[in-house]
């Protein structure tokens, strides 16, 4: 597996969340995504990119391309904030900390390929999403 492409782009704000999303967008339509799966990736960027801003304090978003033999996009989220104690919980579908519907990160998952999340108390999180075509 080669990547082809990297950058990174902040994830600070809300208008930062609006950047991720017209940016993972560009890059899913480069790389030949239907349009249903870029609009997958793009639901599944939205929620960790909101996450990121709401509860890790801000971040940043590491977008990838790869291939040989697959063709694939991977993106990782970090934040150096206060980390998610316990992640089996964090995904179950309605458990919030704070005043969403609990559905995002469970739902990010499902839309996606493959879904690894790093994450220690006191430290940060780190959420890496790939998307294979
Ligand atoms: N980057 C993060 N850092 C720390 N905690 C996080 C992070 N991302 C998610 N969490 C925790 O996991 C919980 C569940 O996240 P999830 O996205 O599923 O729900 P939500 O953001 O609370 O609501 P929704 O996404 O439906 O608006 C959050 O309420 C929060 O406690
Ligand atoms: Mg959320």
């Amino acid at each position: 597996m080669a990547v082809v492409s990297a950058e990174t782009i902040p994830v600070q704000s809300e208008p930062d969340v609006v950047g991720v999303r017209r940016r993972v967008r560009e890059v899913s339509a480069k790389l030949g995504f239907s349009l249903v799966d870029q609009t997958k990736v793009v639901t599944a960027a939205s929620e960790l990119a909101r996450n990121t801003v709401i509860y890790g304090g801000g971040g940043s978003l590491h977008i990838e391309t790869l291939n040989g033999p697959r063709v694939g996009l991977r993106l990782t989220f970090e934040d150096k904030g206060p980390g998610i104690p316990d992640l089996d919980l964090a995904l179950r579908d309605g458990f919030t900390t704070g005043s969403g519907l609990g559905l995002g990160l469970g739902g990010a998952k499902r839309l996606v390929s493959e879904f690894e999340v790093r994450s220690r108390v006191g430290e940060g999180t780190t959420i890496i999403a790939t998307r294979w075509k």
